[in-house]
């Protein structure tokens, strides 16, 4: 008999990740995980994909401006509520995308979101889980959590080798005191 994969909250693309490749941890405030950004920023790849998953407010704006700063981009970065994606010009474009007025992957295609996630910059997705049906297999999953009202838990989950080295790189930058 199979067991049923455990739910959380909303995110189909949630499977059982092998532990040594997922990094958690708390962030104690918008700073901290503005950092987070920043570092995952300086890592990034051209055509990386980064999913955002937590609630309203849990964040994902946030650690989005620190990813912004970390690929050097000078302006100021906004959510892109209305516009469904906003463009940046950083040492790699940078397309932030909020789908929460997404409906399905379809309206995703019809405004032409492979050109982004395809293309040569990092795409990073706010509501991504609206979208599921459209994105690729192999994604890097940041999964924010509110633990009160300046605490965040912070969960990266890479799906495939390009992000479990980027997570493995993720891990050295930010906490590479604790050597095993
Ligand atoms: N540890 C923390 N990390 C991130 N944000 C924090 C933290 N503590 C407090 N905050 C606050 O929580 C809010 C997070 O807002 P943000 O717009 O980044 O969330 P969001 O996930 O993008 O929401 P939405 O779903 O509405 O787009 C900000 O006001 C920020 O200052
Ligand atoms: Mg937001």
């Amino acid at each position: 008999m199979t067991q049923p994969s455990p739910s959380t909250s909303g995110f189909s693309r949630k499977k059982n990740f092998d532990p040594a490749t997922v990094v958690d941890f708390v962030s104690h405030s918008a700073s901290q995980t503005r950092s987070t950004g920043v570092v995952l920023g300086k890592l990034a790849q051209p055509g990386d994909i980064i999913l955002l998953a937590g609630e309203l407010g849990a964040g994902k704006t946030t650690l989005t401006k620190g990813i912004a700063e970390g690929l050097d981009i000078k302006g100021i970065v906004n959510s892109p509520t209305f516009t469904l994606v906003n463009e940046y010009r950083g040492r790699i474009p940078l397309y932030h995308m909020d789908c929460y007025r997404l409906e399905n992957g379809r309206d995703a295609l019809d405004f032409g979101v492979e050109e982004y996630l395809y293309g040569d910059g990092l795409t990073v997705i706010e509501w991504a889980e609206r979208i599921e049906d459209v994105l690729p297999k192999e994604t890097l999953t940041v999964r924010l959590t509110t633990l009160n009202e300046t605490k965040r838990g912070i969960r990266l989950e890479p799906i495939g080798e390009r992000y479990i080295t980027f997570v493995a790189r993720f891990k050295e930058e930010a906490f590479g005191i604790y050597k095993s």
